[in-house]
């Protein structure tokens, strides 16, 4: 029998609908920072690309990147900049060792491993494990704290198992255990319980199977505690205790009056969906104390929400929870753990933008938070010291894992090279325009404040102009080359107004209109992955991901970009990026030159792996488990590599299987033969592409991409790639033909 939920397709010949894109989103402030502009520049000729900032490269420094990218707001002290200008990580916890993320992304290549790669660096996830607990031990040290710590690494936050191992492995000498959520999390995370100490939490609302599996292991004589969600699993858990003949052992999650703060503030507070109101615990209690059962009710757990901005929220939430705590130690039950839930956050951004997922604490204050205020409640009320747990997943996760995606190809707004002949004979729309760019350097040579206000009119001349002559296109009175001319003026325009604003005084109010010039005038940067797959917070809360180019930080990015991924949706795109200063709408690039440039989209271990979806067909990128080694060339070795998906794997994901498309791809083969309109022999080769396609990683072949840019000045001319750093067949994924079984050792 098919249990619930289950997908139900009504099929009406013609009712699917064709996009699934999302409706618009409210549109952000563009920030117009000064940070790759000198004032006093003189206005640029027109023939100048449009995204560009030209500025003298002698007086940039890797001190500029580091600041441009906001690493010591995000980064620090895992990620930095080298002399070479290239992105280095320090995943060692104690030690310095670093390795060069563009040495590694060589080795990716020389292997023949296709680009979009996700590199995971397992000692990062080490460190972060090691330097959370130590935190514990330095607080509960320093505040004379009589309990213990003991934390568990939720599951869902990377199911990964070489993720839960590794966090495993480096929790061991303090006993880490594990927290999961659903049922396929517990038959997951059971099996690793190898230490009887070890806690394993089960939180979501479970069902009969999961109650009895819970049963069974702890029968095993693990450490598991369910964690009650609604009274009415309870009632179910006494049934199953019943029924099994097990003592009962549980936690409660109790919905705290004090509300989370930030993006996910509603996982608790009145109208979260979670936690057992206290009514309805005290009626949980009256139940044990009737059967003489008060030692089952092991833990008062409480989870405000992921990415906890406000340290001030969290501590209320534990005075509050330790209070809930101590009330039931004195009412006779004999709680031990505290557990004070996920939500430790990091900064993706910086602090000082006051975003939405910036945060105002350190780890170690969040640590002395909640150890500090639990004893001091405890203290108060007279009662044991309780065992700590919590319950951290992104701030252990997030660092240890970034994407490096390859730049396809950089188009630039249309520059026109010269500017259209104009004469009485055009077009009066497309004379005006003329005139208005004409007339622009002797308008605009006037003092500052008057030169804003002669922006915003010339600004708002153009854009009705334009309008203009493309309606007169689409009514028939214009030719194309009409069109083409007004278009040549108007991008001239915008592209001296560009310059002339980044003039201006930055700390002086622009208006509104001047910031959309900014917009229209920058490079979009075509990359090789998939925002839906990779970053798809980014796409669907508007989560920023640190972005930098992982080379090139030497020289001064003249270049100001969006990036497009290779999805065919309007939203599969990145136009908000991180700023001291806010979100800003575009990232500081370099010009693409020939070679292969190589962006990293940082601090995506944490969420995305497992959020990611199937757009397009786009399946999970390639992957490399890079561990530190300082006796290996460049400190690194390349333990793992696992295989994205292949055109067949995705395509049988909906349904699609390999030997049914072969046969319909041979039918229509089949067919051209018989009618004489193909050869058999090109009719084989046909079936044999389609057959080797079929085999290839999902994305865009990237090492055998020409990288080039459209519309690049002369300088950049497109290069071909270097012969001699040809991929390595055959000893790689992806490289062409891959394995079919989704993972190499
Ligand atoms: C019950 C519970 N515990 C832990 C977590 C992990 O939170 P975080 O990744 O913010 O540490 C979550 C996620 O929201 C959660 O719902």
């Amino acid at each position: 029998m098919l249990q619930l939920p289950i997908a139900i397709h009504l099929f009406s010949g013609s009712s699917v609908p064709e996009s699934t894109e999302r409706a618009e989103r409210e549109p952000s402030l563009t920030t117009i920072t000064s940070k790759t502009l000198m004032k006093d520049e003189p206005l640029a000729d027109v023939d100048e690309p449009q995204g560009a900032v030209d500025l003298p490269e002698a007086d940039w420094t890797i001190e500029d990147a580091r600041s441009i990218y906001e690493l010591d707001k995000w980064a620090a002290p895992y990620y930095d900049v080298t002399a070479r200008g290239h992105v280095a990580v320090r995943p060692v916890y104690g030690a310095e060792t670093e390795i060069d993320i563009h040495d590694v992304v060589e080795e990716i290549k020389r292997r023949g491993i296709q680009l979009p790669v996700l590199i995971r660096f397992q000692d990062l996830l080490r460190r972060r494990v090691i330097e959370l607990n130590e935190s514990f031990r330095t607080a509960i040290a320093e505040f004379g704290y009589r309990g213990e710590y003991r934390g568990v690494y939720p599951i869902k936050v990377n199911q990964l198992h070489e993720v839960v191992l590794e966090i495993l492995e480096a929790g061991e000498p303090y006993d880490f255990g594990l927290e999961c959520g659903s049922k396929a999390e517990l038959f997951a995370s059971l099996p690793h319980l190898e230490r009887d100490s070890m806690l394993l939490i089960v939180n979501g609302y479970k069902d009969g199977t999961m109650l009895r599996t819970i049963q069974m292991g702890q029968q095993l004589g693990k450490n598991i505690i369910p964690v009650l969600e609604k009274y009415k699993e309870f009632e179910d858990l006494l049934v199953e205790s019943d029924a099994s003949n097990t003592p009962l052992s549980f936690g409660v999650r109790v919905r705290l009056s004090v509300a989370g703060s930030g993006r996910w503030a509603e996982s608790a507070g009145d109208v979260s969906k979670f936690g057992i109101a206290i009514p309805d615990v005290l009626k949980l209690v009256a139940t044990l104390r009737d059967r003489g059962i008060t030692d089952a009710f092991k833990l008062v757990h409480f989870h405000i929400g992921s990415q906890i901005q406000d340290i001030m929220t969290l501590k209320s939430a534990v005075r509050e929870a330790t209070r809930i705590y101590a009330k039931l130690v004195k009412m006779g039950l004999s709680v031990k753990y505290l557990d004070v839930g996920g939500g430790l956050g990091i900064n993706y951004d910086s602090p000082e933008a006051g975003l939405a997922q910036s945060i105002n604490y350190s780890l170690q204050e969040y640590v002395n938070g909640v150890v500090y205020t639990i004893k001091e409640i405890c203290d108060i009320e007279e009662v044991p010291h309780p065992i700590i747990v919590s319950e951290s997943g992104r701030a252990l996760t997030a660092h240890h894992s970034m994407l490096v995606v390859g730049v396809l190809n950089a188009t630039q707004k249309n520059v026109p090279d010269e500017l259209p002949e104009i004469d009485a004979d055009d077009e009066p729309v497309v004379r005006e325009l003329h005139d208005a760019l004409v007339t622009f350097d002797e308008q605009t040579s006037r003092g500052v404040g008057q030169r804003k206000a002669r922006y915003l009119e010339i600004y708002h001349d153009a854009v009705e102009k334009r309008r203009e002559a493309d309606q007169l296109f689409a009514l028939g009175y214009f030719s194309l080359e009409d069109k083409g001319k007004a278009e040549q003026l108007y991008w001239a325009i915008m592209q001296r107004l560009h310059r002339g604003i980044a003039q201006l005084d930055p700390d002086a109010p622009l208006p509104l209109d001047l910031y959309h010039v900014e917009e229209q005038l920058v490079d979009q940067y075509l990359c090789d992955f998939s925002v839906f797959q990779s970053m798809l917070d980014h796409w669907a809360i508007d989560q920023l991901f640190p972005i930098v180019p992982i080379h090139r930080l030497d020289e001064r990015p003249t270049r100001r970009g969006t990036l497009v991924d290779i999805t065919c949706d309007s939203d599969g795109k990145v136009d908000q990026f991180i700023s001291n200063e806010g979100e800003q709408r575009f990232l500081e690039l370099h010009a693409t030159t020939g070679e292969p440039y190589y962006l990293g989209i940082f601090l995506t271990g944490a969420y995305q792996d497992i959020l990611g979806d199937m757009h397009n067909l786009f399946g999970r990128v390639n992957e490399v488990h890079v561990y530190a080694d300082e006796e290996e060339p460049g400190n690194f070795y390349i333990e793992k590599t696992i295989a994205g998906t292949t055109v067949t794997e995705a395509v049988s994901l909906v349904q699609y299987f390999p030997s049914d498309l072969k046969k319909r791809m041979d039918a229509l083969i089949r067919e051209r033969v018989r009618s004489k309109q193909i050869r058999p022999t090109q009719g084989v080769a046909f079936l044999d592409r389609y057959s080797k396609g079929l085999e290839e990683y999902t994305y865009y072949n990237f090492w055998d991409a020409s990288f080039r840019v459209e519309n690049a000045p002369s300088e950049s001319a497109p290069a071909a790639s270097d012969a001699s750093d040809e991929p390595a067949s055959g000893d790689g994924v992806r490289a062409g033909a891959a394995s079919s079984n989704g993972a190499t050792a």
